[in-house]
């Protein structure tokens, strides 16, 4: 449906928990075991906003593959009628297990994410020796046919701002998209704006990125990204750059979180509480749309340097 400022929002991110496996040092969250929707109330919501619009549906968390009934939850919502694509934000340490029932359930796409390719900054940023197993992922999802997959990287000035090469490499290698995303502020570490790389910096250090014409301005791709390809690579090299750049106009997203809850800016606390609703068709579809309505025209970040939120509550 279109919201107030005349955006059409179709893609509903879904947090199904909020606890995760890793503790990365930019995403401020304290893993936290809280009450989660079931399979079956998440369905109930997804197929809600499914009336009102809702064409891509995402999988995120916290770390969704922890949750032991994550195939049924992606089996319910790949079923709704109207959900056209289904895809799955993980950061990949449980993935080798999950990718090819997730297939099987309905997923077509899946993000990793990915900040370094040393071991030893793996560790430190995200405090296990896991990288291993994030590998194994990836090839796992390769291999069930999960697609696109595209790696998330967020570097940090002073602590893995030398591994953008390494991982533009592997779109080069590989049909994989490696997208950088610029910093947020939802912890200490991302409090201090100085730490963000901007994405323009990583372009101008690889002068033979040039902006992807191709696919990708459908409307399932629509996305954030600005999207870069160079000669002889195989995958694309993404811009997500919240910070230096809003891209709040073409923001066509907006929040379940893993209580029930609606948040409709990731910028923005202001959430809906919709399960009093859940079982009252009429009012629950009433009290969507007034979420989707309340959605601002802008994120304030520049606000939030100073205010932690941790990304595991609200769905990353
Ligand atoms: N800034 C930018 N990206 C972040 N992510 C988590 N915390 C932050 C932050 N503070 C990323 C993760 C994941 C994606 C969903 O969000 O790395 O890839």
């Amino acid at each position: 449906m279109i919201d107030s400022f005349g955006r059409n929002i179709n893609y509903l991110r879904v947090s199904v928990t909020k606890r995760c496996n890793l503790n990365c040092t930019y995403c401020g969250a304290e893993c936290e075991k809280d009450s989660e929707l079931s399979a079956e109330e998440t369905e109930k919501l997804v197929r809600a906003f499914a009336k009102l619009g809702i064409t891509k549906v995402r999988l995120t968390g916290g770390e969704p593959l922890l949750r032991s009934d994550i195939c049924e939850i992606a089996g319910r919502i790949g079923r709704i009628y109207g959900i056209k694509k289904l895809a799955i934000t993980t950061n990949g340490v449980l993935l080798s297990k999950y990718a090819e029932r997730l297939k099987e359930a309905g997923v077509n796409a899946v993000n990793i994410s990915l900040d370094t390719t040393d071991k030893e900054q793996y560790k430190k940023i995200t405090g296990f020796d896991l990288l291993d197993k994030v590998y194994e992922g990836i090839d796992e999802a390769e291999r069930v046919g999960l697609s696109p997959i595209r790696l998330n990287a967020v570097l940090i000035r002073g602590e893995n701002d030398d591994q953008a090469e390494k991982l533009i490499n592997i779109a080069k290698d590989r049909k994989i998209d490696v997208r950088f995303i610029e910093l947020m502020p939802f912890s200490d570490e991302g409090e201090n704006e100085s730490l963000v790389v901007k994405g323009e910096e990583i372009l101008k250090a690889f002068p033979f990125l040039k902006e992807y014409e191709g696919k990708g301005k459908s409307d399932f791709e629509k996305s954030v990204a600005k999207y870069y390809s160079a000669e002889n690579f195989k995958g694309r090299i993404g811009f997500i750059t919240p910070v230096s750049d809003k891209f709040c106009s073409e923001c066509n997203r907006i929040r379940l979180l893993s209580d029930g809850k609606i948040r409709p800016c990731l910028g923005n606390s202001e959430v809906f509480d919709l399960m009093p609703y859940i079982d009252d068709e009429e009012l629950l579809l009433k009290k969507a749309k007034e979420a989707i309505l309340a959605k601002p025209t802008e994120h304030k970040f520049s606000c939030s340097y100073g205010h932690s939120h941790g990304l595991n509550k609200i769905g990353g």
